[in-house]
């Protein structure tokens, strides 16, 4: 085999939305792009706003020497300032500049991060349902995925994290709003893992971080608020992007911000600094951090894809799909009718409808639909998702 076995067996683990994406393709070419309803990516729909495009403009046209030369690895001093000032607003905690790094999206966050605090073997928790992705960036840094499930109400089960606690346990990664659910954990939720973590921490005599992916953040609906982590735990690191809020998936840049008092600060963020090279990112995109200086706390419309989640909820729900309705994302994550959640969708790719079993997030019988999608597509699909939906009634 030309390539290592490890990662043939990641090929074959993370191969739905690939697949997916290949049937697709057929089906696109079968029966036309437009006839095929394709749920199955979370690449953002809308533009990125007209500030976002005014601030590239100026910053491409500036001349300046030396611009494009190498830079601090953490990213420019005036960007970080920027975001620092951004999330103590946010927060309601004054974090320093020298507390926030500019990454690679907030994936390059995250593998930053854990190549930074993982030793080989130490475990770190991953919620399920979860963005697979986790997995291998946890394993990239030599760690030990541990999967736990959520509450049937997709919110933290503190006590099947307390039981998947032991003192190997470095780090816990929760995302929210969430991908693939759209689930919001609330402050109390959040407020009840902080007290196990504290307790478990002291327990052990070892630090359990916290890790906050919030590429979501900006996407909530009928007024739901993403709680601070910083007030809530004092050990904890947000990563995040401006991929999903600002449509910039394709520009990869982020930041990790990391809680002013967390233990360790200047090892960690010293850390940071020589992973980030170890990892090949070296530093994130230097017109990015620019233009991102300028439109810090900028974001796109989140009214447009609450338009698109009542739509595609209301439809569906008609028909008897049973789900919890998003409070923040664009993913909805139904039960799949039958147990077999790949049968499930494969009915559904009849109707040329592209959704991923839940298999796919660790958590077979329900699927996933991106429904960062036009509104036609919603509204077209529906006849397919009522037929699929009969024949299991
Ligand atoms: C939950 C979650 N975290 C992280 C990422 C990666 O984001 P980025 O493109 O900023 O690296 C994604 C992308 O889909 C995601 O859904």
């Amino acid at each position: 085999m030309p390539i290592a076995k490890k990662i043939s067996e990641f090929m074959e683990k993370s191969s739905w939305i690939r697949r997916m994406f290949e049937e697709g393709r057929q089906l696109k070419s079968q029966y036309g792009e437009e006839n095929v309803f394709d749920f199955s990516l979370g690449n953002p729909f809308l533009e990125p706003p007209s500030e976002f495009t005014e601030a590239l403009i100026k910053v491409a046209q500036d001349t300046t020497p030396r611009r494009h030369v190498y830079m601090p690895n953490s990213g420019f001093p005036e960007t970080r300032q920027a975001i620092a000032q951004y999330v103590s607003l946010e927060q309601g905690i004054k974090v320093p500049l020298d507390n926030v790094m500019m990454t690679c999206g907030a994936a390059g966050a995250i593998n930053t991060i854990f190549k930074t605090l993982l030793n080989p073997g130490e475990e770190v928790i991953l919620l399920t349902p979860y963005f697979a992705e986790y997995y291998f960036y946890v394993d990239n840094s030599g760690g030990k995925p541990i999967l736990v499930p959520t509450a049937d109400d997709f919110s933290i089960n503190v006590e099947a994290v307390e039981q998947a606690l032991n003192p190997s346990t470095r780090a816990i990664l929760i995302n929210s709003p969430n991908n693939p659910t759209g689930k919001v954990y609330s402050e109390s939720n959040l407020k009840e893992l902080a007290e196990l973590l504290s307790r478990k921490s002291r327990e052990y005599g070892e630090t359990i971080y916290l890790i906050s992916d919030e590429p979501y953040k900006k996407i909530v609906y009928d007024g739901v608020t993403v709680p601070a982590i910083f007030p809530i735990y004092q050990n904890s690191l947000i990563a995040t992007s401006y991929s999903k809020t600002l449509s910039l998936a394709g520009e990869r840049i982020g930041y990790i911000a990391a809680h002013p008092e967390i233990e360790g600060i200047n090892e960690i963020m010293d850390g940071f600094i020589l992973c980030i090279r170890i990892l090949g990112f070296v530093n994130a995109p230097a017109l990015m951090q620019r233009v991102i200086t300028k439109i810090t706390d900028l974001a796109c419309e989140a009214d447009e894809y609450k338009r698109k989640r009542d739509l595609l909820c209301e439809g569906l729900a008609g028909f008897g799909y049973q789900f919890h309705k998003p409070e923040g994302a664009f993913y909805l994550f139904p039960r799949s009718f039958i147990e077999d959640d790949i049968a499930f969708i494969k009915e559904l790719q009849k109707q040329n409808i592209l959704t991923v079993p839940g298999s796919g997030f660790g958590t077979p019988g329900y699927f996933r639909i991106s429904y960062c999608v036009a509104d036609e597509t919603i509204t077209r699909a529906m006849d397919g998702f009522k037929k699929v939906a009969e024949k299991y009634l």
